[in-house]
């Protein structure tokens, strides 16, 4: 895997990390066209909330084209999408409805359907689809966003779980032993895929994931976010202060 230097950018808080997050959003979308539209993966869990907030609100909704963007979803919990635990769910309230966004200028993964794995190949066959990549590329999100779990996992890629990949998959159903629970989830090799990846995360207890994934002892296996690292893209660490607080500040890191 080519090791892809990773730029951090350590800001004042949450909102300072959504800000930036915002700001990431803006150049990725500047210049989009209907015929080029900008394909921008979403995050789960709760930490984009402020993000949404910012690109649902004047004055950057306004600077948005958002008839030029594609909205997908990186990964998604077994529950239908008015379910408080949905990823979906919580974009929709936040960001989808309060823009009028909906498909195909959003695309969700069908959480609640009985069979996850089914949706999860549905989902992947909607994104190879849209993108028609030329073969053997894979398709490559313009922006990928990414947060951080307290064990080292980012979309719903854990620890110890195995992704297949023979032959190559874009986004699987996979049990997940340590939440009795399947989630639906973007592979490693989609996201790697990205052209670029920004990662939100903020918050005392992300400390320990944030060390061992950027600053690792020696010896340790790798968290799954610390895997995310695309061929030929960028990734982007967005931490607030707290989350920033186990790893050490060498010369060269952004730190504003
Ligand atoms: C999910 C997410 C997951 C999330 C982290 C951080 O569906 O849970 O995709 O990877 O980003 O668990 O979650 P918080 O932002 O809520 O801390």
């Amino acid at each position: 895997m080519k090791e892809t230097t990773a730029r951090v950018r350590v800001l004042a808080d949450r909102d300072e990390v959504a800000r930036a997050a915002a700001e990431e959003f803006l150049s990725t979308v500047a210049g989009a066209t209907p015929e080029r539209p900008r394909r921008i993966l979403l995050s789960g869990g709760t930490t984009p909330e402020p993000l949404y907030r910012i690109l649902a609100s004047e004055p950057t909704r306004s600077r948005i084209d958002w008839s030029s963007l594609e909205l997908y979803f990186g990964d998604e919990r077994p529950v239908p999408p008015d379910h408080p635990e949905s990823n979906y769910g919580l974009a929709y309230r936040m960001l989808l409805e309060p823009l009028g966004l909906r498909a195909p200028r959003t695309s969700r993964i069908r959480g609640e359907a009985s069979d996850l794995e089914l949706a999860a190949r549905r989902y992947e066959a909607l994104i190879r689809a849209r993108f028609a990549p030329v073969p053997p590329a894979d398709p490559a999100f313009d922006l990928v966003y990414l947060g951080l779990g307290e064990d080292g996992h980012t979309a719903s890629l854990f620890p110890g779980v195995e992704i297949p990949d023979d032959p190559p998959r874009l986004v699987v159903a996979v049990r997940v032993e340590a939440l009795q629970s399947m989630r639906a989830t973007a592979t490693y090799r989609l996201l790697n895929a990205a052209r670029r990846v920004v990662f939100l995360v903020a918050g005392k207890g992300k400390a320990a994931a944030v060390q061992r994934t950027l600053a690792p002892d020696g010896g340790e296996t790798p968290t799954p976010a610390a895997r995310i690292s695309p061929a030929n893209g960028e990734v982007i660490w967005l931490l607030d202060q707290d989350a920033a607080s186990r790893v050490p500040r060498p010369a060269g890191r952004e730190h504003r």
